[in-house]
């Protein structure tokens, strides 16, 4: 990682997990366990959790994003949440096309980009995700589909907005499987990113971006992780519902 221009960041996706007692008793025992961090450290959480999060982590150095967000600003759109609710809520941050979301719920590379223009626009750090799925990656298309779903998120954002994206490489075929991307496999897609964001918006803006390896990231892989020149932290997802395992992947990539 370049340590010159660029923080790492740690970011815990709980995904359904945790009831509001469950994220306030689970934060306040991170709370202790990260305070040292040298890299920023943020919690996304469901919605509902949102309110007991924000209060739990006050005063602290974890900061509280959200799992997604709708591109509208208000209206008929049943089921859906606003950046402007998520931001008036205390939300810095919020995922943005998970390959959960992508999978399970329709989302497309467009709506992906319509999600991360209204985060942007209102003033949310937004951590997009792209990656590929094992089928994709036998035939050979990794870098191609990297690249597209990298250039289609960040369509009319503007290099200033950019400075508050965060791109998030999981590849599908190591989210919840144990199977963890190789370090060499998580520098190589996260250089296709850096490549994508180089083609768009020039090298000297891309090197100023925060790339983020997601898949499996735990405990005992976040050292050798982090340590890549392309890997600028982490999104983490099983491991981020334990308080000692996600203090140690704050820990290296505090390093
Ligand atoms: P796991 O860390 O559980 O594989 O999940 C990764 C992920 O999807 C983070 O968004």
């Amino acid at each position: 990682m370049n340590k010159a221009v660029r923080k790492a960041v740690i970011a815990g996706n709980w995904k359904m997990n945790k009831t509001p007692a469950e994220a306030k008793t689970l934060i306040e025992e991170m709370k202790p366990l990260v305070a040292d961090a040298k890299c920023d450290v943020v919690l996304c959480v469901p919605f509902i959790d949102i309110p007991a999060a924000v209060e739990a982590a006050k005063g602290s150095n974890i900061k509280i994003g959200a799992e997604n967000v709708h591109f509208k600003a208000s209206g008929a759109y049943t089921g859906e949440v606003s950046a402007d609710m998520l931001k008036e809520a205390g939300v810095e941050y919020v995922v943005i096309g998970h390959s959960e979301r992508r999978t399970y719920f329709g989302e497309t590379d467009q709506t992906v980009n319509l999600r991360s223009l209204a985060a942007l626009n209102a003033g949310l750090k937004a951590i997009i995700c792209v990656g590929e799925t094992l089928e994709q990656r036998e035939l050979g298309y990794t870098e191609t589909l990297l690249k597209f779903q990298t250039k289609m998120a960040l369509t009319n954002v503007t290099k200033e907005q950019l400075q508050n994206v965060i791109i998030a490489y999981e590849p599908v075929w190591a989210i919840g499987t144990g199977v963890t991307a190789t370090a060499e496999q998580a520098d190589e897609g996260n250089g296709y990113v850096r490549t994508a964001i180089a083609e768009a918006y020039g090298a000297d803006v891309a090197e100023t971006v925060t790339i983020q390896y997601g898949g499996s990231m735990n405990a005992g892989n976040a050292d050798e992780l982090v340590a890549k020149v392309n890997v600028d932290g982490g999104l983490i997802g099983g491991a981020s519902l334990k308080a000692p395992d996600f203090a140690k992947i704050v820990a290296a990539a505090s390093k």
